[in-house]
């Protein structure tokens, strides 16, 4: 009997079919019960104001018009903080913070009814000075949480000794999450009191806590529901839990189902987005481009509140060294506090905006002394047994990217390439072409270390079949069919014989987001986990059954094979069941390994590392500032992939996504603080047409995991996006192409048309 192939194997995401028919379920697309009422929201507009007076009587006096929500009437906590800052509302009381913060609810008959009753509040407002910029903040010290300093070795010290030295800046803009389902939740009363929530959310837990608290319930009386988002790219990781509470308190107070989605505007006005960070570097290299000594500075918009911008601030430190070894090293990282939407996880969590900055710097050292860039790079990677420890002092031990940067180079082409563009470029004076090649190290596990922690709980019916539920949530990804592999493998049945279920904080309790990258790596082992101890329980009932040593006993292709004997799974299943033996278990996972303290910003944060390589061609007219990427090659090594056709995915999305916040997203808000890139007419995301090419995706075939990870694969949801970076260094190169060729353009990110003709412009 072959053995069932459920891992290591191009098996199609489950939904692909549904989510293309249109028969995958989304919160907004479920049966509406026929008492259910709508809800909206009204917000601030204008940045930073007191309060002075609130008259919602025309608003509730508007047919259809049910009742209104002010800060005042949420029963317990107004407060949707996920750290325990306390320092963000559900509902602004006397004091709006930002253009678009949510101040009152309305429930109505219907949503038209509650979106037209919304605007005819009357709302009278004692404007306040606003810090609208980065740097304004960082001059007024305006902070939402103390800044942190990494540090190793004396980087003032090498600087002053190093035979060259270089200092700069590169502004990284913000990005906006543009997942196609936007916020929705919906909220239905059960008895005594209760409430089931179903929502959009990376992080049903938190959710459900935050309800609980707003309701003033314990958390028991609340359950909340994910079955899939569509998309989410960290937006849903603590975004979810405001709109989840309006509906709850609006479904408490009526006993009624509540109903809340967003606008695309308002959900792009009101919900946070990518930081964007100001970054001054200030190195210290020989002749050969190596760095000696380094020092950071990144300023963080972090807007009206911490959310988790400690965290996000904190990953870009631990990534400003990229794949690089910094020997004398400090970060300094400062979080800036802002009148603007409070930003949040965004795919790379800090890490795209650290490795930009170090990237940069590497630019400009291979400018200074006219070298090939990726010679620098490759001097600068951390070595195999020596120059091998980073800034917060974790010694690499996995490093596999001067194999897989070789085979890149080799695949791609790199060497002639480049020359090709050198003299293409020489008889084009108007569209020039670039090149770049960037590695990409990324850290896996959340650096808080308690969140490291996943549990699943399996059931196997009497026929056999099963039943999968986890803490993980699906947001396009493609966790729910790695897990369901997993299990199946486990068991060595069919991939259909295990039944995907919906995320459910009755199910399983105290999870994690759905985030770092990390959902196959932790909830895979808890899977695993459960469906282990449920095996052990048939074979111990088949041993005794079949009268056979337990060590002859075998799982293979739907079968159990017991010595000479041969069962179906299924009806194993039935006699054990039969036999009353217990065929449900619940599995836990908690990463080993991992410690850090951040007092002296030292351990080991990670459990291993992610790495992957891109070479990016691309084209600028010079005439427009329009850039296109011609062609992209990408190594990457997802270990032993669990899923290579859904992780080819990820690789190519991550990578376009990343384009996109390189090249044409960009978030932009007035000098009133009013966000004017609020809808797709403003707001540029890449299509299939700003896809490369030429676009070759591949998995390294020599990756294995060298942790004893899930199947040994690799965690492949993030890291990709910042393979980008090639596409904004060759931009850079096609831009110097046109002038002397010999120094960095200034050119920060995004590189929209504009700011690519404003190089241009400005440097010759
Ligand atoms: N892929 C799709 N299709 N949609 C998403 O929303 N989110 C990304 C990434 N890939 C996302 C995605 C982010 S931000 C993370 S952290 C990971 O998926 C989370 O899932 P994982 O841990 O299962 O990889
Ligand atoms: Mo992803 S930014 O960790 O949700």
């Amino acid at each position: 009997m072959p053995e069932i192939r459920n891992v290591h194997s191009f098996i199609t995401h489950d939904s692909a079919r549904k989510h293309v028919s249109g028969k995958a379920y989304y919160v907004d697309d479920l049966p509406e019960p026929s008492n259910l009422l709508h809800c909206y929201f009204g917000t601030s507009d204008v940045a930073h104001a007191r309060v002075l007076s609130m008259d919602l009587s025309a608003v509730e006096h508007y047919p259809g018009v049910v009742r209104t929500l002010t800060a005042r009437d949420i029963p317990g906590d107004n407060e949707i903080s996920p750290m325990h800052n306390f320092d963000e509302p559900v509902l602004a009381t006397d004091l709006v913070q930002f253009a678009g913060q949510p101040l009152f609810a309305v429930l109505a008959e219907s949503r038209a009814i509650a979106r037209q009753a919304v605007k005819l509040a009357k709302i009278e407002y004692e404007e306040l000075p606003a810090i609208l910029d980065i740097e304004t903040a960082l001059k007024d010290q305006s902070f939402v949480l103390d800044p942190q300093v990494m540090k190793q070795g004396d980087s003032q010290v090498a600087l002053s000794t190093s035979p060259n030295r270089l200092q700069g800046k590169i502004f990284t803009g913000g990005q906006e999450h543009f997942y196609l389902e936007g916020q929705v939740s919906m909220s239905l009363p059960k008895e005594d009191g209760d409430m089931l929530v179903l929502t959009s959310s990376q992080h049903p837990s938190e959710v459900q806590h935050l309800v609980a608290r707003s309701l003033g319930k314990p958390i028991n009386a609340v359950t909340v529901e994910v079955r899939r988002m569509g998309g989410a790219f960290g937006g849903k990781e603590t975004q979810a839990a405001q709109w989840a509470i309006i509906t709850a308190v609006f479904a408490n107070a009526t006993g009624r189902p509540v109903k809340l989605r967003l606008d695309r505007d308002d959900d792009m006005r009101s919900t946070g987005k990518r930081h964007d960070f100001l970054i001054q570097y200030d190195v210290g290299f020989d002749d050969e481009g190596r760095i000696l000594g380094i020092e950071f500075e990144h300023a963080v918009r972090c807007g009206i509140s911490a959310d988790l911008s400690g965290p996000i601030a904190d990953r870009a430190m631990f990534h400003s060294d990229n794949a690089y070894y910094l020997p004398d090293v400090t970060v300094t990282s400062y979080r800036c506090k802002t009148n603007t939407v409070s930003n949040t996880a965004f795919r790379g969590f800090g890490g795209p905006q650290g490795m930009v900055g170090i990237e940069r710097v590497i630019d400009a050292i291979a400018y200074q002394l006219g070298k090939d860039p990726l010679e620098v790079r490759v001097i600068n990677l951390y070595g195999l047994k020596e120059r091998n420890v980073t800034p917060y002092k974790m010694t690499i031990k996995d490093n596999v990217l001067h194999s897989l940067i070789a085979d890149l180079k080799e695949s791609s082409n790199y060497t002639a390439r480049r020359q090709q563009i050198a003299a293409f470029n020489q008889n084009s004076p108007v569209i020039r072409r670039g090149i770049a090649f960037t590695p990409a190290k990324f850290g896996i596990s959340f650096t808080t270390t308690f969140l490291n922690q996943a549990a699943a709980l399996v059931h196997v019916y009497k026929d056999g079949s099963v039943h999968l539920n986890h803490g993980g949530t699906e947001m396009g990804q493609g966790l729910m069919i790695k897990i369901a592999q997993i299990v199946a493998d486990e068991f060595q049945i069919d991939l259909d014989r295990v039944k995907i279920t919906a995320t459910n904080t009755g199910k399983v309790p105290n999870t994690s987001a759905t985030a770092a990258s990390s959902g196959t790596d932790m909830n895979g082992m808890a899977a695993r986990a459960a469906a282990r101890k449920i095996k052990k329980r048939l074979i111990m009932f088949a041993s005794k059954k079949f009268r056979v040593d337990k060590s002859d006993i075998r799982f293979i292709n739907n079968h159990v094979v017991a010595g000479e004997f041969e069962i179906s799974f299924a009806k194993l299943a039935e006699q054990a069941w039969m036999g009353r033996i217990s065929l449900s278990a619940t599995g836990f996972y908690r990463t080993p390994k991992i410690h850090y303290d951040p007092e002296t910003s030292s351990g080991r944060p990670f459990l291993y590392f992610a790495y992957g390589a891109a070479v990016s061609e691309v084209e600028i007219d010079c005439l427009t500032g329009e850039s296109r990427i011609i062609r992209t090659d990408i190594l990457y090594d997802a270990g032993k992939s669990v899923n290579p056709a859904i992780d080819i995915g990820q690789i190519e999305g991550g990578f376009v996504q990343g384009a996109g916040w390189l090249t044409s997203e960009e978030v932009w808000w007035d000098n009133q603080g009013h966000l004017r890139t609020h809808a797709p007419s403003t707001y540029k995301i890449p299509t299939c047409g700003d896809m490369p090419e030429i676009f070759n995706v591949q998995i390294w075939q020599k990756g294995r995991n060298r942790e004893k990870t899930i199947h040994r694969s690799k965690a492949v949801g993030e890291p990709p996006l910042m393979l980008a970076i090639s596409v904004h260094s060759a931009i850079n190169l096609a831009i110097a192409g046109k002038l002397n060729g010999e120094t960095l353009p200034s050119l920060d990110t995004p590189a929209t048309p504009e700011a690519i003709l404003n190089c241009l412009s400005a440097d010759t």
